[in-house]
């Protein structure tokens, strides 16, 4: 049986119909056509959904839509207004850290959520927050110097 659930996603109120059990991975990606978040384990122990759920990392294949009512969700697509780019995607790209980038719309989310507690974090600080976002192609080295330099530029300016 489907109920009709809404929510917040990227600022703008959204309406959607869905079994309460769907996952809010399937309603981004299937529903409101939002296909940064990927789908990798589906059990929360990837990083490829990870979303902005109240401003908190969450694995958007674990949340059930039922959980999901009333909630402001940001993703990859929303995280900078505008047409512009993020500053962690800007250092992302210019560190030229992603290989095949099936990991990367995780990783963003994480990186940006933890720039706006954490303005210039240090190595440590970056390392221990994307411990939950797995990369199989190898590529955490230049995604830590990419988070680095995102966080020192914003402090340089
Ligand atoms: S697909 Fe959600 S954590 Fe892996
Ligand atoms: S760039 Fe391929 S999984 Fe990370």
């Amino acid at each position: 049986m489907t109920k009709e659930f809404e929510l917040t996603v990227n600022g703008t109120a959204v309406r959607v119909e869905t079994d309460p059990s769907s996952s809010l991975l399937h309603v981004l990606r299937n529903e409101l056509d939002l296909k940064g978040a990927r789908f990798g384990c589906g059990l929360g122990l990837c990083g490829a959904c990870f979303v902005q759920m109240d401003g908190k990392v969450v694995a958007s294949c674990d949340v059930p839509m039922w959980s999901a009512e009333g909630r402001t969700v940001v993703t990859v697509e929303g995280l900078e207004p505008g047409d512009g780019l993020h500053r962690v995607q800007q250092a992302l790209i210019e560190g030229q850290a992603a290989q095949c980038g099936y990991c990367i719309s995780g990783i963003t989310v994480t990186a940006a959520t933890l720039l706006e507690t954490s303005p210039v974090p240090d190595e440590r600080a970056v390392v221990a927050a994307l411990d939950r976002n797995l990369c199989r192609c190898g590529v955490q080295r230049r995604v830590v110097r990419a988070v680095l330099q995102a966080g020192s530029a914003a402090a340089a300016t």
